[in-house]
């Protein structure tokens, strides 16, 4: 086999077979197939597509180029919940508690903030002590004894994805449907779940801007996770705007402990219910949504969601003070705040301009040896659909440094799109997908 011929074939349009794409992603991941041929495979396939049995291969190959997670330890239903990434996306911190607390175990491998989207570890260590660096044995002792488990990926883990997704970073080929399906579910199939449950950003600050690629995008990872034996089901959630009000680590920190107490925004809370209630149902523990909502209810008013955060915080190393007494979150002092030059109606907040403010202020990362500033960062006042004055505040920045919160400043105003007309306010759940 030769990948000239395979590069060739895909260029006019013909389907890779089984044993052609293992070869391929065999031979990138050992080095004997040069990054300028997989370069030319890539750049093909942006142009001919892959079909659903080539998309699942590609998967299945790139899931088995290193460790296959075996989670048979862990006692019970293990789901998993990923989403693409987002502005203002803390979900994970508050949603894994919730379900944990109703007994479906979290297994979870979760990434850092890169550009304008945040991560959850660099949340989770706003918590001093806190580390994902735990061994296997550690990461399954604490799912099994306190229902969650946080790790960072691992070097070993679809080491061929990773080292296919830098190269397309640098080749303009991130964004084709089946190479970002692939590149998702093979890292979350080797992660060793028994369901998975996915958010699917779609709007301004998403991966997928358009609704219609965000829908097409979680049908064919749901296929893909169904077709690999596991239980799959998506959400498609909107981010049009920010989710919540605090962007920032620290704040986002603050918001998901507030969300805890039961005083979480209506947005929010509704992302945290709608993948909660899926990880409720795919875990077995729920039979239908109003018994999932009804449970995550309890679970937050009795305060033992708020708990088992403690918990899973002090058994990683972190020191968990702050979920009781969040004045002990650091959270930079100057507060600055964005007022509106004109009267009308918030029609959109760009949320990737608000990602990029919060990290012009150093609270996100430019390339990933950055270091981070996790006390910044901005907390929205007014939202879509809200009616504004000139002079009232949009948004309070918090921020370290004079110069940066200058440019956020900027960012900000231009991120608020305001009009003269009421703003339509749209579901922040905006579809659910769920296999055939
Ligand atoms: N996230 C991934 O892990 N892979 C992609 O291709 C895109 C987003």
């Amino acid at each position: 086999m030769r990948m000239y011929d395979l590069i060739a074939k895909k260029k006019k349009g013909e389907e890779l077979t089984t044993e052609e794409i293992r070869y391929m992603i065999g031979g990138f991941t050992d080095g004997s197939i040069p990054d300028y041929q997989m370069s030319a495979m890539t750049m093909a396939i942006c142009f001919q597509g892959m079909s659903k049995r080539e998309t699942v291969d590609l998967t299945l190959a790139m899931r088995d180029s290193g460790e296959v997670l075996d989670l048979s330890g862990i006692k019970g239903v293990k789901v998993d919940k990923h989403s693409t990434g987002g502005v203002g996306d803390k979900t994970s911190l508050a949603l894994t508690p919730i379900v944990a607390a109703l007994g479906v175990p979290v297994a979870k491998m979760s990434g850092r903030g890169l550009g304008h989207t945040g991560g959850t570890i660099d949340k989770l260590e706003c918590f001093e002590g806190f580390t994902t660096g735990i061994s296997d044995e550690t990461f399954v002792r604490n799912v099994n004894e306190i229902g969650i488990a946080i790790a960072g990926q691992t070097a070993n883990l679809a080491p061929a994805d990773k080292k296919l997704y830098a190269l397309r970073d640098v080749t303009a080929t991130v964004d084709q449907m089946s190479l970002i399906a692939s590149s998702i579910m093979s890292k979350k199939l080797a992660s060793g779940s028994d369901a998975i449950v996915l958010d699917v950003k779609t709007g301004n600050g998403a991966f997928m801007k358009k609704f219609e690629d965000s829908v097409a995008l979680a049908e064919e990872m749901v296929s893909i996770g169904t077709m690999a034996g596991k239980k799959t089901a998506a959400v498609i959630t909107d981010m049009d705007q920010p989710l919540g009000y605090a962007v920032g680590n620290s704040l986002e920190v603050l918001e998901a402990i507030e969300t805890l107490n039961g005083n979480g925004p209506e947005d929010f809370k509704e992302v945290v219910f709608a993948l909660g209630s899926l990880m409720l149902q795919l875990g077995g523990k729920a039979q239908d949504d109003a018994e999932a909502r009804s449970m995550m209810e309890t679970v937050i008013t009795d305060g033992s969601a708020k708990k088992k955060f403690a918990e899973f915080i002090e058994a990683q190393g972190g020191d968990a003070s702050p979920i009781y007494d969040t004045s002990l979150l650091e959270i930079a002092k100057t507060e600055v705040p964005v007022v509106a030059d004109c009267d009308g109606y918030v029609h959109r907040i760009l949320a990737e301009e608000i990602g990029i403010a919060c990290m012009s202020l150093g609270g996100g990362r430019e390339t990933k040896e950055s270091e981070i500033d996790l006390s910044v960062g901005i907390v929205l006042k007014k939202k879509k659909g809200d009616v504004v004055k000139t002079g009232d505040t949009l948004a309070v920045i918090y921020g370290n440094d004079s110069e940066k919160i200058a440019r956020a400043s900027e960012l900000i105003c231009h991120a608020y799109e305001i009009e003269s007309t009421p703003a339509e306010k749209l579901p922040v759940i905006r579809k659910y997908i769920f296999s055939e």
